[in-house]
């Protein structure tokens, strides 16, 4: 998979080199293009924004810059991504559909983000999202970016040294992960739940799934109202 990103603060996205991306780039699993947005500027100040028209506080970013930015960063496969907190939730869902891509492109915005025209003309030739991390607003896209592709890159084949911790985190049934325990069996007075030390694996799955429930109805209940018809057997819906 090709990733690339836009951005103002090409240093901001250094973390993307680092870790368990860094591993997936050196391992040849991902290509990871950073470009500063600045290159495509032709003023001295090389000015990436402008007063918004209607008035206002803050600035809007020029479409003048980010068109021939994104004209020569996405070729002909990319599936354009713009972090704003106005877009659709990124979820475990979408998360999946972008690990299916060939081509990423990211596309951050500052200020009071990017004119809407850039989104606009760059639809007719690729598919477009505007996705939000969270209902909060950050200062600009990069941060979202690297939630994004972390959330992306564990999901491809060789990435994670166990494929079967993608398959069974929290989201890949509808339900928040329980709590998990290591060694030693009792510390500071606090002892591992004593089903997990039974052996008894049909007991254990039973127990993870109860935990996830509770979990789940406490600190999550619009997923639980939000599971497909059918999702919870007789045992679930005692819990
Ligand atoms: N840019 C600013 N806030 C954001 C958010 N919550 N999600 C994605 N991009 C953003």
């Amino acid at each position: 998979m090709k990733i690339d990103v836009v951005t103002i603060f090409p240093e901001y996205l250094d973390p993307l080199r680092a870790a368990l991306l860094g591993r997936a780039i050196d391992r040849g699993l991902i290509e990871v293009g950073v470009h500063d947005l600045r290159n495509w500027t032709h003023d001295v100040h090389r000015a990436v924004d402008d007063a918004p028209y209607g008035g206002g506080p803050g600035m809007v970013m020029k479409p003048q810059i980010w068109g021939p930015a994104l004209d020569e960063v996405c070729g002909e496969r990319a599936r354009l991504v713009v972090p704003t907190p106005a877009g659709k939730p990124f979820t475990q869902a979408l998360a999946h559909e972008y690990a299916a891509e060939e081509h990423l492109v990211f596309a951050c915005g500052r200020y009071e983000g990017i004119d809407q025209r850039v989104i606009d003309d760059a639809a007719r030739r690729m598919p477009v999202d505007e996705v939000s991390i969270g209902d909060y607003v950050l200062v600009g896209g990069e941060a979202a970016v690297l939630v994004v592709v972390e959330a992306v890159v564990r999901l491809l084949p060789g990435v994670l040294g166990n494929p079967v911790s993608a398959e069974q985190d929290s989201f890949s049934d509808g339900l928040l992960e329980g709590p998990s325990y290591t060694r030693p069996e009792v510390w500071r007075d606090l002892a591992v739940p004593e089903v997990l030390r039974s052996g008894n694996h049909r007991l254990i799955d039973r127990w993870r799934r109860d935990r996830a429930l509770e979990r789940t109805a406490e600190r999550r209940p619009d997923l639980l109202d939000a599971l497909p018809e059918g999702s919870l057997d007789k045992a679930d819906e005692a819990v």
